[in-house]
Formats: structure tokens, sequence, C-alpha cells
């Protein structure tokens, strides 16, 4: 999707570095910063962080459905002593035609702190921090990126293999529309991991490889030698015109199975979620020993409660 947002502002970016719209040209260091302060945050548990901001208060702007995001967002608040105030879409003035800028502005007058957005504008969370004065934290942007999903990917992958340096990681499926695989290309090359991208050529095109990545259209020849595969549903809500291919097409060319999982006994298998389950990933191969799935979404709230810490001005303890 087309940016509304791209250069739609001819103010100067007024941008606080202590929010966190995506993980594009970070360094090692910054990325270690996050991954080892939601590491202070598991070794203390979730039940012994509530005196790091206590009652401070951050927005959640939703403008598309989450179920993750939005919760462990909001379950990681509380457990930093902060409270959430969502905003769905669907129940607010946007829906009267009020403009993000407008709905950001007001939150901010409100004395809001940090505000946490997802919206289908790959650049609408960099728009809003140009706006703000308050940190913004992109919760997910359109096919653009998703940073706090890149970080606890990362510290799922570094908690399973250890330093990335030369892990071979796959990312399969639909990576054209995906903000999630942005983010781990992004943090992955950083960190020296190898990546390879597999998926139907509509939707894996020749010109991911500027990003530093492999592209192998046969998942079995991508999955030698590789470390972790993470799939990817089919983001039908952004597809302009016909389906890349039928369900059948793609579970059999790019899909995870337990048979898959035979032939590569040592594979991990992480998703984002939701799963499309049956198509992307099997019933069995989503639920099996190599999945690292709910992994990843007990880290979702540590990263998050180190990010939201951060934007906060709080110093986590290490
Ligand atoms: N992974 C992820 O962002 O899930 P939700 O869309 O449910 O938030």
């Amino acid at each position: 999707m087309a940016s509304r947002f791209a250069n739609s502002t001819d103010t100067a970016p007024r941008r606080d570095t202590r929010g966190l719209t995506g993980l594009r040209g970070m360094q090692p260091g910054e990325l270690r910063f996050f991954l080892d302060s939601a590491r202070a945050l598991r070794r203390g548990g979730l039940d012994s962080h509530r005196a790091l901001c206590p009652g401070r208060q951050v927005a959640l702007v939703f403008y598309e459905h989450s179920t993750r995001t939005r919760m462990s967002f909001e379950a990681a608040a509380g457990r930093i002593g902060a409270t959430a105030l969502v905003l769905s879409e669907a129940t607010s003035s946007a829906r009267k035609g009020e403009s993000l800028r407008d709905t950001g502005r007001n939150l901010e007058a409100m004395g809001i702190e940090a505000l946490v957005l997802r919206h289908p504008d790959p650049d609408s969370s960099a728009f809003l921090a140009g706006e703000l004065r308050i940190p913004v934290i992109n919760g997910g942007a359109g096919a653009g990126e998703h940073p706090t999903q890149g970080l606890y990917d990362l510290l799922t992958l570094e908690d399973a293999l250890g330093d990335l340096k030369q892990r071979h990681i796959v990312i399969a499926g639909d990576v054209a529309h995906s903000r999630v695989a942005r983010s781990n290309i992004f943090g992955l090359r950083s960190l020296g991991a190898r990546v390879t991208l597999s998926g139907p050529e509509s939707l894996v095109s020749r010109w991911w490889t500027e990003l530093g990545v492999h592209v192998q259209p046969d998942l079995d020849l991508a999955l030698e030698g590789a470390d972790v595969v993470m799939l990817l549903r089919l983001q039908s809500e952004r597809l302009e015109g016909d389906a890349p291919g039928a369900p059948g097409t793609l579970r059999a060319r790019w899909g995870v199975t337990e048979e898959r999982l035979e032939r590569f006994p040592d594979l991990k298998v992480m998703h984002p979620g939701p799963i499309t389950r049956g198509v992307e990933l099997s019933h069995g191969a989503a639920d099996s020993e190599h999945s690292l799935v709910m992994r990843q979404v007990e880290n979702s709230t540590f990263v998050r409660m180190a990010v939201l810490a951060h934007a906060l001005g709080a110093e986590v303890p290490r």
C-alpha cells in the first residue's frame, strides 16, 4: 500500500529518540540495549517491576485488528506500573473523519506520555513521531515494519541458538506484505545472521536481495542447513488482485508439515501469528517440539515492557 504520510509534513521532525518506529539502520548495540533490558526484566519475573513507571499513562491506538500486540502491550504497561488507555479506530472519532495527526495531538494534550500505534500505512508511525513530542512506538505499520515483533523474535532466536552470527534463518510465505519480515531482516542482518527468503515469486521478489538476503523459491533447498524457519501467513487484507496461489499449492510448496520436519529434524519453527493452520503450518507442526511460537509470545511481554520503560524514561536495572 502506498503511504499517505511519506513527506506529508514540512515541519522539521521533532523525533523523540525514546520512541521506536523501526529496526532499519539499528546498530547491534541499539538492538542489544532492548534485548538485554528484556532479559533483565525476564530474570526478575513478571511481578516485580511495578515500581518502574507507577502512575504513567500510555495510549494504544489501533487502526487495525490485533490480538497479540494489543494485549501484550496492555499487559506490559501494567507490569511496569503504567496504565494503558486503548483507542480502537472502529469506535473513535477517526470514523467521523478526524486525522491521525489530530488524534495524536489530542491524546498528547490530555497528558498521555507515550503512544503505541498500529496502522495500515507503512509510514504512519514515523509520520506521527514527527508531529508529536511524546515517544511513538510502532505497533505494526502496514507492510512497513513491526519493530517490537522483530525484537522479541531476535530474543527468541538468541534463546534457542545463542549468538546469531552466521546462523541461518529462512523466512517463508508472504514476504512481500510482511512488516514482520522487514523488521526481522533488519535485525537479523545487523546481528550477522544469514537470511534466506522463500515463497511464490509474486510474494518474494528478487529485489529483496538488495537488503543483503538470499532468495530461494524452493523451500526444501532453502531449508538445507537452516537453523530456523519463520513462516508468514498470506496477508489477504493487503492483496490487491488475485491471490498468488490456491491454499493447497501454498501448503504443498511452502507449508511446514510434520512430513517436512521429519526431513529436517533439527529445524526450529517460528510464526508471528495469527497462524492459518493447514496452510503455512500444519496443526501437528505448529504444536510440535520444533515450535518456538509460544516462546515468542512469552518474550513479547518482556520486550514490550522494556520498550515502554525506555519510552517513559525509566531505567531498567541490569
Ligand atoms: N503478531 C502480531 O502482530 O499479531 P497481532 O496482529 O494479533 O497483534
